[in-house]
C-alpha cells in the first residue's frame, strides 16, 4: 500500500441542480461529494430549474453556491433561444458558456443552425465555449467554430467517431479541447442489462470498441470531467427516467485503477484532472490545496458512506485500487477519508460580484 499527493482536482462538469433540483442535490451535498473525491473546484452546469440564461438567474445562482459551497464553484451560464445577443454580456461572472445542441436532460436546446452561429459568434474570447455535441452534429459545431476563430471545448467525447474527428481537427490545428467522463472510460452498453435505468445517460453508455478507441486516442483527450448528473432512484426507477449519473466520489478511484493496471501514468492522471482544465478554463491556483490518496490496495466500490444526496453509483461492485484519504483546501483537511468538515459556505464562487456591482 502507498499513499501518494496529488493536486486538488478539477473537475469542469458537475450538475449541482441549484435552484429547482434540490432533492436530487444541492451545493452542500454535491460540493461535500466533490471533496469527498478529492475534487476542490467544480463548474456547474446551467440546466437548473430555471436555468442560468439571463442576469438574473446567475446571480441568483452565485448567491445559492456561496451559502452552500464547501469547495470553489464556477457557474456556467447557457445559450438559450431567446439570449444570443444578450448572454455574452455575463461573461464576466461566468466560467464558461454551455451551448447544448442535442437533447439532454432539461430544456435547454439550441439547434438552430443560424441560431448556434450567433451564440459562438456573439461569446467573447475571455471564457471557454463547452459545447454538448454528440455523433454527425460534431463536425458542424466545429466547422461554426473554425469559421469564426473561437476555441471550443467539446463535453463528453463517447464515440471512435466523435474522438477520430477531434484528432483530426487537432491535427489540422484547430483550437480545441475535449473531455471524457470515468463512465465512458470504463462502462459499455454491455453493462446495461446489469444497470438497467441506472446506466442510462447521454451521452449513452457506447460500444466496447468506443470505449477502446478513447483509450487508444487518449494523447488527444484533455480533461477527465465527470458529468456529475444525480437523480434520485425512485427517479430512475420510475416510467420516465432521467438520464445521468453521479460521478464526483467514483472518479479518482477509478482512474487511479487504471494507473495501477498500467493503462495511465499519475503525469497523465494529474494533467487530465488538475493542470489541462486549470489551465483550459484560466482558472486561478488554489494554494496549499492537494489530495492524499491511498493506492494499491483493492476494494470493491458501493453505495454506502457517499456524500451525494442521490446516494447511488453505477459502479457499485467495481473493484478499484485507490481512495481518498484527505482533501486539503487552502491548508484546511475538508475531508478526513471519512468525514466531511468544510461546512456550507467555506467554498469560494469563482468570478463573483462585487458589493454594489449591478
Ligand atoms: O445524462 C445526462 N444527464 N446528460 C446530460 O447532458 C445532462 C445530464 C443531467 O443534467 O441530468
Ligand atoms: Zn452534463
Amino acid at each position: 500500500m502507498t499513499r501518494i499527493t496529488l493536486p486538488g482536482l478539477i473537475d469542469v462538469h458537475v450538475h449541482l441542480r441549484e435552484p429547482g433540483g434540490e432533492h436530487k442535490e444541492d451545493y452542500a451535498s454535491g460540493t461535500a461529494a466533490a471533496i469527498g473525491g478529492g475534487i476542490t473546484c467544480v463548474l456547474d452546469m446551467p440546466n437548473t430549474t430555471p436555468p442560468t440564461t439571463d442576469a438574473a438567474q446567475l446571480r441568483a445562482k452565485h448567491a445559492l453556491a456561496r451559502r452552500g459551497a464547501r469547495c470553489d464553484v464556477g457557474i456556467f451560464v447557457g445559450a438559450s433561444t431567446d439570449n444570443a445577443e444578450t448572454v455574452g454580456g455575463l461573461a464576466p461572472h461566468a466560467c464558461a458558456l454551455k451551448i447544448y445542441v442535442n437533447s439532454t436532460f432539461g430544456p435547454l436546446r439550441v439547434d438552430d443552425w443560424q441560431l448556434l452561429e450567433r451564440q459562438i459568434a456573439n461569446w467573447p474570447l475571455t471564457r471557454p465555449i463547452v459545447t454538448h455535441s454528440e455523433g454527425d452534429v460534431l463536425p458542424r459545431v466545429l466547422e461554426l467554430a473554425k469559421r469564426h476563430a473561437k476555441p471550443l471545448h467539446i463535453a463528453h467525447v463517447a464515440t471512435r467517431q466523435e474522438i477520430e474527428t477531434i484528432a483530426a481537427a487537432k491535427d489540422a490545428g484547430q483550437p480545441l479541447t475535449c473531455e471524457v467522463t470515468p463512465h465512458h472510460l470504463v462502462l459499455t452498453r454491455d453493462d446495461l442489462p446489469r444497470l438497467g435505468p441506472l446506466g442510462d445517460v447521454r451521452p449513452r453508455l457506447a460500444a466496447p470498441d468506443d470505449r477502446a478507441a478513447l483509450w487508444q486516442y487518449l494523447q488527444y483527450i484533455d480533461c477527465v470531467a465527470t458529468d456529475h448528473a444525480p437523480h434520485t432512484l425512485a427517479e430512475k426507477h420510475s416510467a420516465n427516467v432521467p438520464p445521468g449519473l453521479p460521478g464526483l466520489e467514483t472518479s479518482l478511484p477509478l482512474m487511479l485503477t487504471a494507473v495501477d493496471d498500467g493503462r495511465l501514468s499519475l503525469e497523465q492522471l494529474t494533467a487530465l484532472m488538475a493542470t489541462n482544465p486549470a489551465r483550459i478554463f484560466g482558472l486561478a491556483p488554489q494554494p496549499d490545496t492537494y489530495v492524499e490518496v491511498e493506492v494499491g490496495r483493492r476494494r470493491q466500490i458501493d453505495s454506502t458512506g457517499l456524500q451525494t444526496k442521490c446516494g447511488w453509483t453505477p459502479f457499485a461492485g467495481v473493484e478499484v485500487a485507490g481512495r481518498v484519504i484527505r482533501t486539503v483546501l487552502r491548508g484546511r483537511t475538508v475531508f478526513d477519508g471519512d468525514r466531511v468538515l468544510a461546512e456550507p459556505g467555506s467554498g469560494r464562487v469563482l468570478y463573483g460580484y462585487d458589493e454594489n456591482e449591478e
